[in-house]
């Protein structure tokens, strides 16, 4: 439990008791992250951690004192256990809830939410019209602007429960109040499941919500907008389709008025326009539109945007052929349907499919990897969760389900080797089980599947074995530079 404080000594021991109660059959210790500044907090703070040895308390000097949602990536950083979970220290947040949170994470879940917007949920405790008006709008703001936020119906929320190793290495810097938000936009491909909770009133103390929450939310939705590459994808490509049809549109309108010929407008706006797109690519908030997190997309959105300009135009030229009159309805009808394909051709099912198509993506032969290596089998386990995969009985030994799993959850190529003969004088024709295992990152930079490569033989896996596996899986973008460069041999 990671509950973040500032002033909350009328709830300290009330919080203590309910948590007990809520949390009897669970193993769980309570990371306090203090922030107070009045005489009475830390002293009741510590009384708790005294007499409950499940209680710690980081009490943050001045310098440190740098607002809730930091206060909670503290409390993260310090937890231990297998799930986290946050929530306030004013009991607004019902530890009763806890166990719900923690059983929709056993079931399965990266990222559990307890909601106030949804069947069952309510923000009782909200004091007042104007608060209640804030927090939905704010909600709907963040849900329009990032996709990643509508996972939940409540991405504002303070109470959450979350599968530790799901965020491990997650690089978090959020600003003001919302935590929640920052963990949604960063770490898209978490699986999130609602639990709805009644928003108490508080037990007692007073909020430290206050105008400049407000402007420090807005803060924090721009900076994700501008520094989270792959965040609020479809509002990003709208902007930069909009800037570029700005650019093409008051073009072909000057030009076709300062009687130049049409077609010809018409290419100079597509140049200027795609000139225009280009750039912004250029720019680090839209640069991952382009990408598609893999080496090979780029080269193929290029492609996608360059038939589509020529067939806007080839429609284009078509409707013109019947005069004058039809020319800005033949350019917006042009423009549509190129603006139709390249947003087909975007959709990462179609795409992937395209490169695939095209050979732009090679394709990760693993059974070509496998004899290169030398390895008598090579297999992908594609549900490393599960890991009940039959073949990870046939290792003779050398892997076991925790190896791949390990291997997995630190994102860490292994090589294995089973022990040398312990008895003084070793048979060399005796034949060793040795095995390599790599785990496959995908885009967002989760692990999507783990490689396995066996070989039994009188002379096992080394480690150069396990460096031309990981160069040939880092050259098809299956790894990233990061993993690539760090191994493990055991
Ligand atoms: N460490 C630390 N540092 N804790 C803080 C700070 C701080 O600067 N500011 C507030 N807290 C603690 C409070 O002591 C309390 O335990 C919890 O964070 C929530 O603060 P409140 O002041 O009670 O905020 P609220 O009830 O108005 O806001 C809550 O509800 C929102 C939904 O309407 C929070 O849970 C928000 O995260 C939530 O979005
Ligand atoms: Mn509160």
């Amino acid at each position: 439990m990671v509950i973040p404080t500032r002033n909350e000594a009328g709830n300290v021991e009330e919080l203590e008791r309910q948590l007990d109660s809520a949390l009897g059959g669970v193993d769980y210790e309570v990371v306090v992250v203090d922030d107070s500044n009045d005489d009475v907090t830390r002293p009741a703070l510590r009384a708790a951690a005294v007499r409950n040895p499940r209680w710690r308390v980081i009490e943050r000097g001045q310098r440190d004192q740098t607002g809730l949602a930091s206060a909670v990536v503290a409390g993260i950083d310090a937890a231990r256990g297998m799930a986290v979970c946050v929530m306030d220290g004013d009991l607004q947040h019902p530890p009763a809830i806890v166990p719900q949170l923690l059983a929709t994470i056993s079931a399965g879940a990266d990222l559990a939410v307890a909601s106030r917007y949804m069947r069952g949920g309510s923000r009782a405790g909200l004091d007042g019209t104007l608060r209640n008006l804030v927090s939905r709008s704010c909600t709907w703001l963040a849900q329009g602007v990032f996709p990643e936020a509508r996972r939940t119906s409540d991405p504002l929320s303070g109470f959450f429960c979350c599968r530790r190793a799901a965020i491990k290495g997650l690089e978090l810097k959020p600003r003001g109040f919302k935590i929640l938000l920052e963990l949604l936009v960063c770490a898209p491909r978490l699986r999130v499941a609602n639990v709805p909770f009644v928003f108490a009133a508080r037990h007692a103390g007073e909020s430290k919500a206050s105008t400049r929450q407000g402007i420090l939310f807005l803060g924090h939705l721009a900076s994700l907008f501008v520094y989270v590459p792959g965040g609020a994808g479809p509002l990003k490509f709208a902007m930069v389709t909009l800037a570029g049809l700005a650019v093409f549109a008051s073009l072909l309108y000057g030009l076709v008025h300062a009687g130049v010929h049409p077609l010809l407008a018409w290419l100079t706006g597509t140049a200027a326009s795609a000139a225009c797109t280009l750039a912004l690519l250029q720019l680090a908030p839209f640069r991952e539109l382009g990408r598609h997190g893999e080496p090979d997309g780029k080269r193929l959105y290029y492609a996608a945007a360059s038939v589509s300009a020529v067939t806007s135009f080839a429609v284009f030229a078509i409707l013109l052929v019947p005069g004058k009159h039809h020319l800005f309805l033949g350019a917006a009808v042009g423009q549509a349907c190129g603006l139709l394909l390249t947003l087909t051709v975007n959709q990462p099912p179609v795409w992937r499919r395209l490169a695939r198509m095209l050979r732009l993506v090679p394709r990760l032969d693993i059974d070509a990897l496998a004899r290169r290596l030398g390895a008598q089998e090579g297999f992908w386990i594609t549900d490393h969760g599960d890991l009940s995969d039959p073949r990870l009985n046939l290792i003779g030994g050398v892997v076991t389900r925790e190896m791949v799993a390990t291997a997995s959850r630190h994102q860490q190529p292994a090589l294995f080797v089973e022990r040398k003969s312990a008895r003084p004088q070793a048979r060399l024709n005796i034949e060793t089980s040795s095995a390599i295992v790599v785990p496959s990152v995908d885009e967002s930079g989760e692990v999507s599947a783990v490689a396995v490569f066996v070989r039994t033989s009188r002379s096992p896996f080394e480690s150069r074995h396990l460096d031309e596996a990981i160069k040939w899986m880092a050259s098809h973008g299956r790894l990233s530079p990061v993993i690539a460069e760090s191994q493990v041999v055991a």
